[in-house]
């Protein structure tokens, strides 16, 4: 499926402090409905704290109510998003275009003065991490068969993101957080082409790092390097999370069993990777599909870029189309640096930060700066 761009014509719609050239701009988007600040206030209450959802680097996040009964998510972009009007609307229209039943769809905006808003369609379950990884405060259980099931839609979603759409799109921030569940727990990836609303994303990712940086591959983290492995890196993070119903850091465990990837790689070695098979499904899954997934995880987090496989070929792997890989090389532990435990003698990563990004001519791109600032 690919993106259409026709642009049809829609009602100008009058926006206060704009020319009449944007606002022509406004009515060419087509598919997105654009909502007056009126009409988001009244369909979440004035944006009232009952109807807040979460908090995340983009801004608040509100459930509304439109008119026609539609329950929405509704983003409210915080300052930082600078962009001026025509740039913003570009973006809504790319962002607009790109449907898959595995990505979260954007139905509307608003751009009013200062205020950037998007419209989202709800997604009734929450995320991933405030599911599966909530530390037992959601009741939700997930089976065997729906974490494979979970796993297969993100990567179809991601895939689509990087190999179907043009110009491909690269995520940047996949993580359990941005994985919803609609109400038959079938799995959406939020917020793609978010990071190009915010000219300074670097530092949109760097100051949020102390929540994702398990997440972050090295050579994003440290170099500021950019460009689908990256992604790939984070989506072997998530599926070790989604097998094993841990989260990635957990700073309450002893210093061995911490980092989940440094955790599942010792095992990996140690021929004992079904160990790390979340011990609440019983005995009630496939050992030989488990183990598969969890060494796709890892091939997905190798150290070295180019010996992650892209997102269609671990789909494939995902169903058994393409056998799975058995020569891993050691994971990417970008934490090695920082968290006193420098293992630079190994590692592909020199310390020296600093390099200008390497978007690879991707659509998300502009990582030029480089997150210096890692937590403990
Ligand atoms: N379309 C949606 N439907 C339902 N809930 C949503 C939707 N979008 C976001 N949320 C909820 O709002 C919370 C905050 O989302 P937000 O994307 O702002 O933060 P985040 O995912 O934690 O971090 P980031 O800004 O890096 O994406 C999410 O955890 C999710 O529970
Ligand atoms: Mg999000």
């Amino acid at each position: 499926m690919m993106p259409c761009f026709s642009f049809l014509k829609r009602k100008p719609h009058f926006l206060p402090g704009h020319t009449g050239e944007i606002d022509k701009e406004v009515s060419s988007i087509q598919n997105t409905k654009f909502y007056s600040y009126k009409k988001l206030r009244v369909a979440t209450q004035n944006f009232s704290k009952a109807n807040k959802i979460g908090v995340g680097g983009f801004g608040s996040v509100y459930r509304g109510i439109l008119r026609d009964g539609t329950m929405v998510a509704i983003k409210v972009l915080s300052e930082e998003s600078k962009q001026g009007t025509r740039e913003f609307l570009n973006e809504i229209n790319v962002i607009t275009a790109i449907e898959h039943e595995n990505l979260v769809k954007l139905i509307g905006y608003c751009v009013e003065g200062k205020q950037r808003i998007l419209v989202y369609e709800y997604l009734e379950n929450n995320s991933l991490e405030q599911t599966l990884l909530g530390g037992g405060l959601s009741s939700m259980q997930f089976s065997w068969r729906k974490r494979c099931e979970i796993c297969l839609g993100v990567a179809k979603g991601l895939t689509f993101l990087h190999e179907e759409v043009q110009p491909h799109i690269v995520h940047r921030d996949i993580k359990a957080s941005n994985i919803l569940l609609d109400r038959y727990l079938r799995p959406k990836i939020s917020d793609f082409g978010l990071a190009k609303l915010f000219p300074d994303n670097m530092s949109h990712i760097s100051t949020r790092v102390a929540g994702t940086a398990g997440y972050l591959a090295p050579e994003y983290a440290l170099r500021g390097k950019m460009n689908q492995k990256v992604d790939i890196y984070s989506f072997g993070i998530l599926m070790l999370e989604i097998v094993s119903g841990r989260c990635n850091t957990n700073r309450r465990l002893p210093p061995e069993d911490r980092y989940l990837l440094e955790r599942i790689w010792k095992l990996h070695e140690a021929g004992e990777l079904i160990t790390m098979v979340d011990s609440s499904l019983g005995n009630d899954f496939d050992a030989t599909e488990a183990t598969n997934y969890l060494k796709i995880g890892l091939l997905c987090t190798q150290d070295i870029p180019s010996q992650r496989p892209s997102m269609s070929t671990v789909v494939k792997m995902l169903t058994g189309e393409v056998s799975v890989n058995e020569e891993i090389s050691r994971p990417g532990l970008p934490y090695e640096f920082f968290g006193g435990k420098t293992d630079t003698k190994n590692s592909s990563y020199g310390i020296s930060a600093s390099k200008s990004g390497d978007a690879d001519n991707m659509s998300s791109s502009s990582g030029s700066k480089t997150a210096t600032s890692f937590p403990q």
